[in-house]
């Protein structure tokens, strides 16, 4: 198996609630290790940058809005097949769809307000590991 890394988002609703710890401690029991992170407040355009491949879709507007509401902590985890493990611990992106014992079951208020992001493949996590970080903030 292959060591990865991938791109994590806690989202405006969780750190709101202070859970930023919580969900975190599931990734390392998960045995992911958090190799960069960093709590910031995006603007509506950075989200937006962010979230660009979803432009089109009707939801977009307000996805930005909820992103750039309150701060984020954006993190890069590390491990093995740290993509699909990472999508795992997330659990379903709409929560009523959620297996017991993911992040989203435990914590997401609704399809929008769900908590995390996670990067959906190898290839998108270096794009969006690069959009937060740079090469001197990851640090195994
Ligand atoms: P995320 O994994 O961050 O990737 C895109 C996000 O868009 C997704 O999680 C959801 O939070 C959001 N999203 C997807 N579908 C909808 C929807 N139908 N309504 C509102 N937000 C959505």
């Amino acid at each position: 198996m292959a060591v990865e890394r991938t791109l994590s988002i806690i989202k405006p609703d969780a750190t709101a609630r202070n859970l930023t710890g919580a969900i975190a401690k599931m990734f390392e029991d998960a045995g992911l290790r958090i190799v960069a992170s960093k709590r910031i407040h995006l603007t509506p355009a950075q989200a937006g940058k962010f979230y660009e491949v979803h432009a089109e879709r009707p939801f977009y507007g307000e996805l930005c809005e909820f992103m750039a509401s309150a701060p984020v902590v954006v993190q890069v985890l590390e491990g093995e097949n740290a993509v699909a493990k990472n999508r795992e611990v997330m659990g379903a992106t709409n929560p009523a769809e959620a297996a017991e014992g993911t992040v989203r079951k435990a914590f997401a208020l609704s399809i929008g307000e769900n908590s995390v992001h996670g990067s959906d493949s190898a290839e998108n996590a270096a794009i969006e590991i690069a959009f937060f970080f740079s090469g001197l903030e990851l640090v195994g």
